[in-house]
């Protein structure tokens, strides 16, 4: 069973992350894994904080000699500001004047909740784990995930639908969202140059008066056969362990699977999507092939050989430059909610870190129906079924 989870706080040393049940054999890609943290990392309306880092994950443990060898792989992130930290977040108990306290909760963010929850006298040690800054270990893991999809030639991408109101005005094709990825610059990932300007445009408007702006993105899997997930048991849909894995990011407030949002104000004959039969080599699984992709590459909780395409919604940023009210943890009496340096918008961003828990949600469907300890077991085994579905 493919399992992850990271550890670490937004102004500690590091970040740390761990991925087991991989097969031995896979191809590991310093720089590729380098390269995805970098991605998070950029996006017009970013803060200050993504000046002063760039991440890299150095792997300890589970790779050696360029590949995966079947055990736990363990990676830390160094978090560059931690000398400017070391004396307000130290591990003993320190100097309690130096602490930093985040002294008012605001709204929209863990603070209140998690102060509560946790009987903080503030929100300090909250915001350090709620942070988004631990979706950089989502990503590096999910960079590795990535690495054993692409082996049986299954793509991973992401792209931006929407910024405030501006949106995406023209459909997306697979070549167009994927090559986003290779861009020098980063703007607002969105694959229509027009769009991306009004996109710009709102950011601007948010920088302008201290407001901050959520959005759309989407992600995309490519090459994926029919058959992962299943209607069988509720916990084992496709659909909603991509929607599990998708929600569970930072700022995320909804998930949808193809055309889920609109599909619910339409009638039938418009939103399912029609199936026909042709010999040949249309479908790369099936001869059974579509016109269109409303469902979004998922029926019944089971990936049907159609592009997969999970879009979420991003709220707003909480943390803002003109706060809104809120009150003191200490006298108890009105004032601004805490500010600390913060982005404005990070849709891009929190694409790239979608893409990660998609392609995690994925490698763990494909290990589980295909097995194997090496990859070449796991790739005889994918070709196995795909040659009898493609026979079907
Ligand atoms: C890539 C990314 C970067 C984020 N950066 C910030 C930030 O700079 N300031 C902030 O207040 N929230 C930021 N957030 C959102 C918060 O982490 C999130 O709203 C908060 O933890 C509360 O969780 P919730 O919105 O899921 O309820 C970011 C989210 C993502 C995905």
């Amino acid at each position: 069973m493919l399992r992850f989870s990271t550890a670490g706080e937004s102004h500690g040393e590091s970040l740390a992350a761990l991925i087991s049940g991989l097969p031995a054999g896979i191809p590991v890609d310093q720089s590729f894994l380098d390269h995805e943290l970098w991605r998070r990392q950029q996006g017009y309306g970013r803060g200050g904080r993504m000046r002063i880092e760039r991440d890299t994950a150095h792997i300890l443990s589970g790779v050696r000699h360029g590949k995966t060898i079947g055990s736990p792989i363990a990676m830390t992130l160094a978090n560059k500001d931690w000398k400017n930290w070391e004396e307000i977040l130290p591990i003993e108990t320190g100097d309690p004047e130096k602490h930093k306290a985040v002294a008012s909760p605001r709204p929209g963010h863990a603070d209140l909740a998690g102060a509560l929850k946790y009987d903080f006298p503030d929100a300090r040690y909250i915001l350090e784990r709620a942070s988004a800054r631990e979706s950089a270990a989502r990503v590096a893991c999910g960079a590795v995930a990535k690495m054993l999809l692409r082996a049986l030639g299954i793509e991973v991408a992401s792209h931006v639908t929407r910024v405030g109101t501006a949106e995406l005005s023209r459909e997306a094709s697979f070549a167009e969202i994927a090559a986003l990825s290779s861009r020098e610059e980063v703007l607002l990932a969105c694959v229509d140059p027009e769009s991306e300007a009004r996109m710009k445009a709102e950011v601007d408007t948010a920088l302008r008066t201290g407001d901050t702006i959520g959005g759309i993105f989407e992600v995309v899997v490519h090459g994926l056969p029919p058959g992962l997930g299943t209607h069988v048991n509720w916990d084992e849909r496709l659909d909603g362990l991509l929607a599990q894995a998708v929600m569970s990011l930072q700022a995320v407030k909804a998930v949808e699977l193809g055309r889920g949002v609109t599909a619910a104000s339409s009638p039938g004959s418009q939103v399912h999507d029609a199936i026909a039969y042709a010999e040949g080599d249309a479908q790369p699984f099936t001869k059974f092939i579509r016109e269109r992709n409303n469902a979004g590459g998922i029926e019944g909780g089971i990936s049907n050989g159609e592009d997969l395409v999970v879009r979420g919604y991003l709220k707003p940023i909480s943390t803002l430059r003109r706060p809104l009210a809120s009150v003191s943890f200490e006298s108890r009496e009105a004032t601004k909610a805490a500010y600390e340096r913060s982005d404005v918008c990070v849709v891009p961003a929190a694409g790239v870190a979608a893409e990660a828990m998609v392609a995690l949600t994925v490698a763990r469907c494909v290990i589980e129906k295909f097995g194997g300890d090496s990859l070449r077991e796991l790739q005889r085994n994918y070709q196995g079924y795909c040659a009898q579905i493609k026979s079907f």
